[in-house]
């Protein structure tokens, strides 16, 4: 027999090797190693470009017109960068059960022309959720398929002019036959992405695929494929609230970390206009501990609440928990109150929460986390109408923050008329003591 004819391939991550092994050395699983004898480059990875491509001046290239497609949904169009650009890869990752099926659907009745292609619903139950939603559009059609050469088949069939988006619901349901591993497994996944991807590229059509994050490491969930599209968008929210935001990661076509934000009722998605309206509907008024900050998500400034509690350490070491806000960031504020500001919190357990499910990232709510905590602390309220926002530094002054104009616009809108300015942190306690 010839020897270099034969060659093992892990079947949940698609490394090859000469030799058999009880546990794969890339991936670690067990005993997932299947024998091939058949030559190489059947499973030569099929984004190889054999073609030669012309070498071209860079002043020399046009810019077609991308023409992006509006779907009037405006939070989604905002995440989009405007719209969907025809033959583009768009990758909406979430939870299972958060609604990105539901959303899609009401996408794809905007667009029209669209197949929607379900690996885990039959047609029924598509049909079902599109009655519920209020959905009668002659201009989506359904299959029920998971083997990726007759989807491609089906596409080429129905042609270009046709069809302007293609759904696949989800790409952990989709496989390539000529692949020895399982549908979701990391290899199918991504090979299955890229046959997509060229025959998005290829067809001038749009593709969204729909991946599951999931939480064991079973089934490939969508990172393993942010590299390779165009966009990558991720629906967020919890199960207990109806609140739902749609944020950009990454986006080819226009600027990241924009977010969409959405409500899920009875009858799908509806937009919120208004969000920041919402997350501070049920703030509790004339209560110690309770701060409003602006935060930028994107180009837009969302007003939120956060919240924070100190009591007595009864044993030990004192506790320090947060929600939504960098616990290394606290312990380092909870420092600086220390040092710079006289407010000595050595004895006391901090818990800090960031309402409306929000991870604030920047530097910029610092300031409202200092007089939140602070707040409680003293057991003083802040004043219903005070807006705080601004670095902290190690000294303990108050630096500048970008789009100031925006906060404050935002913060005005709400009738928050007070915007904490101060140079120090504690010029600004002093300020909102008197205030509360
Ligand atoms: P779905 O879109 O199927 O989620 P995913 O595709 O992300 O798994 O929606 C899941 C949940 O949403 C389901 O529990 C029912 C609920 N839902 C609504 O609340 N309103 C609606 O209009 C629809 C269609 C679903
Ligand atoms: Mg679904």
């Amino acid at each position: 027999m010839n020897k270099e004819n034969i060659y093992y391939v892990c079947s949940e991550c698609g490394g090859d090797f000469l030799k058999w092994s009880g546990k794969c050395p890339v991936c670690g699983a067990w005993n997932t190693m299947k024998e091939f004898k058949d030559s190489k480059a059947k499973h030569r990875p099929s984004n190889v470009n054999s073609e030669i491509q012309d070498v071209h001046d860079l002043n020399q290239i046009k810019i077609e017109n991308f023409g992006r497609q509006s779907t009037k949904i405006e939070e989604f169009d905002r995440v989009m960068g405007g719209g969907i650009i025809p033959g583009s890869v768009i990758l909406l990752g979430g939870d299972p059960g958060i609604g990105k099926s539901t959303l899609i659907l009401q996408i794809s009745e905007k667009i029209k022309d669209v197949l929607y292609i379900s690996g885990e619903e039959s047609k029924e139950q598509i049909k079902y959720r599109a009655k519920r939603i209020g959905i009668e559009s002659e201009k989506i059609r359904v299959l029920s398929e998971t083997n990726i050469e007759n989807i491609i088949s089906h596409v080429t069939k129905l042609g270009q002019g046709d069809l302007k988006l293609i759904v696949i619901d989800s790409i952990q349901t989709i496989y390539d036959p000529s692949y020895p591993s399982t549908p979701g497994s990391i290899i199918q996944v991504k090979e299955c992405a890229l046959k997509l991807q060229q025959l998005a590229k290829s067809m001038h059509i749009s593709i969204i695929l729909i991946g599951h994050v999931t939480k064991e490491g079973s089934v490939a969930g969508p990172r393993t494929l942010e590299h390779l599209v165009d966009v990558v968008l991720y629906l967020e929210g919890d199960g207990y609230h109806e609140t739902r935001i749609l944020r950009g990661i990454k986006n080819r076509f226009g600027a990241t970390n924009e977010i969409g934000v959405f409500e899920m009722w009875e009858k799908g998605f509806r937009e919120v206009k208004n969000p920041s309206k919402i997350f501070l509907e049920e703030r509790l008024k004339n209560v110690p501990g309770s701060v409003v900050t602006a935060a930028m998500e994107g180009s837009r400034a969302l007003l939120v609440e956060i919240q924070a509690l100190t009591s007595l350490t009864v044993f030990g070491y004192p506790r320090r928990t947060s929600s939504g806000f960098d616990l290394n960031r606290l312990q380092l504020l909870i420092a600086v109150l220390q040092k710079r500001a006289n407010i000595n919190l050595n004895n006391q357990d901090v818990y800090l929460n960031v309402i409306g499910g929000f991870k604030l990232r920047e530097p910029a709510v610092d300031l409202a986390v200092c007089l939140a905590m602070v707040s409680a602390y003293k057991n003083l309220q802040i004043g219903t109408n005070v807006c705080a926002f601004g670095e902290v530094g190690l000294s303990g002054e108050i630096r500048n923050v970008n789009y100031f104009e925006k906060r404050t616009n935002e913060a005005k809108r709400l009738g928050f008329t007070e915007i904490i300015k101060a140079k120090t942190l504690n010029e600004a306690i002093k300020k909102v003591i008197t205030n509360g």
